[in-house]
């Protein structure tokens, strides 16, 4: 009795495990049809596009042959269980083409979101790279919305100039949003207003690198609505914000990484503004100017807020004596990178730097140093990598206790 029984629930689990070898084997790469077509849809909508850049293997997987294999097609991934797509990479679609095409007579990719309204379980859509012009506010952008599940879009490196903020203001499921290198032939681009994409509450990261935006990024809405609450990295780079930005980044809560790297001047360090982040880990601020605005002691106090700051970039600035000093009340500082930098005064503020004890790395390469004495900087006990690559002192340095490495 016992025997049978054993031997039937082995067969059982036989049958069992058969069925799903069958099943696994035979499902993989079956998608829906309808986002089958839907696939089909949008690699007709670049044909033309292909045709005249002589891209002759476009999508060459998606065909039309009846099999319905389309999880197994180039640039797209299917959730293994329900088949269902979930990231469409559709970036770089020309590959690297002549750049001699004249911008205003090579066609673009006219882009219609309906068949892409269609992956009801889409998560990741990306559109870089692409040659996509002002004409995809009128597609009906915004209408991604739809997409229930969509967390990152990728627009990075296209031609679109015109304000797009608003589209994607109702897709609330977004926590990756990356708009970096946007631009077109027109110099001065209008204003962006980062309040439109406060209603993006899931939002973490959001890039608008080299944009040439510039303006006060307005916050509207009261204290109680914190915007943006759950943003972790920031990339404002590459643009031309002031310092009227400063009020609007001090309540972004919980951001960590911040860029604000070659915006206009920035005349004094926003220590106050920075104070109110107390989970910042990095931050670029390169290309400032710290030697005409006061950074008060105070503001330089609230610094000590910023446990978890280890790494601050500060590349082609002009610093002096009061500003690394001001560093120093940083409790954690690791990463001190100034390349390029100019610091000012009668001599090297050693003693300042020999205040900045946590540090590791120390980068002065092309810093235009006309003398050193590196005596102090044995105070910086957890020093590793000291950078002087490019300056204009003689004669040798004391290392020890230091490893120095001049790489070219
Ligand atoms: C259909 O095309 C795919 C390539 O996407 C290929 O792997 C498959 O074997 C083809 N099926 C048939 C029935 O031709
Ligand atoms: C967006 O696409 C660009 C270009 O393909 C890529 O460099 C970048 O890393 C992508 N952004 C994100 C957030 O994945
Ligand atoms: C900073 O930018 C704002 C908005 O564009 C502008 O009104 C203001 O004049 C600028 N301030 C300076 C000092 O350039
Ligand atoms: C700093 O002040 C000096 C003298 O007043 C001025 O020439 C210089 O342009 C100022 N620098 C900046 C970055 O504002
Ligand atoms: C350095 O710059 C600060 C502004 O950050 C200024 O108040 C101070 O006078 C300058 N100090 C020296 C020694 O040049
Ligand atoms: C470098 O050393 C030479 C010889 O000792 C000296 O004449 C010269 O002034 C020094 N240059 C600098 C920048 O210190």
């Amino acid at each position: 009795m016992k025997s049978t029984c054993l031997s039937k629930c082995k067969s059982w689990l036989f049958i069992f495990m058969m069925l799903l070898i069958f099943k696994v084997g035979c499902i993989q790469g079956i998608c829906i049809e309808d986002e089958r077509r839907a696939l089909l849809e949008i690699k007709a909508s670049l044909q033309e596009f292909a045709n005249y850049y002589g891209v002759d293997n476009l999508l060459s997987t998606w065909v039309d042959n009846g099999s319905q294999e389309c999880c197994a097609w180039e640039r797209i991934k299917c959730e293994t269980t329900t088949e269902y797509v979930t990231h469409l990479s559709l970036s770089n679609m020309l590959g690297d083409h002549d750049s001699h095409y004249d911008y205003y007579l090579r066609p673009k990719w006219r882009l219609n979101f309906s068949p892409f309204l269609r992956f009801k379980e889409l998560r990741s859509l990306d559109l870089s790279y692409n040659d996509l012009d002002d004409m995809i506010a009128t597609t009906g952008l915004e209408r991604l919305s739809s997409l229930k599940k969509l967390e990152k879009l990728n627009l990075s490196t296209n031609y679109i100039q015109t304000d797009i903020f608003r589209s994607f203001g109702s897709i609330i499921s977004l926590k990756v949003l990356d708009l970096s290198y946007l631009y077109g032939d027109n110099q001065y681009p209008l204003p962006h207003d980062i309040s439109e994409l406060s209603a993006l509450k899931n939002l973490e990261v959001l890039d608008v690198t080299g944009c040439s935006y510039y303006g006060t990024i307005q916050m509207q809405g009261s204290d109680t609505i914190t915007p943006l609450r759950k943003l972790k990295i920031l990339n404002l780079g590459w643009n031309d914000f002031n310092e009227s930005l400063i009020p609007f980044l001090s309540s972004l809560r919980s951001l960590r990484i911040l860029d604000l790297s070659f915006n206009r001047i920035f005349e004094s360090f926003p220590c106050q503004a920075l104070s109110h982040l107390p989970n910042l880990e990095k931050l670029d601020l390169s290309s400032s100017s710290f030697i005409n605005g006061t950074a008060s002691n105070e503001g330089c106090k609230s610094l000590m807020r910023l446990k978890n700051l280890e790494s601050i970039s500060m590349q082609y600035s002009d610093l002096n004596k009061s500003m690394i000093s001001c560093l120093s009340f940083l409790p954690s500082l690791k990463i001190l990178n100034l390349r390029y930098s100019r610091i000012l005064g009668s001599s090297f503020p050693m003693q300042e730097f020999s205040l900045l004890r946590k540090l590791k790395t120390l980068d002065l390469s092309f810093c235009d140093l006309h003398s050193l004495t590196l005596n102090e900087l044995h105070n910086l006990r957890d020093l590793e990598v000291l950078l002087l690559n490019d300056n204009q002192f003689n004669g040798t340095l004391p290392v020890e206790g230091i490893y120095t490495f001049c790489s070219s």
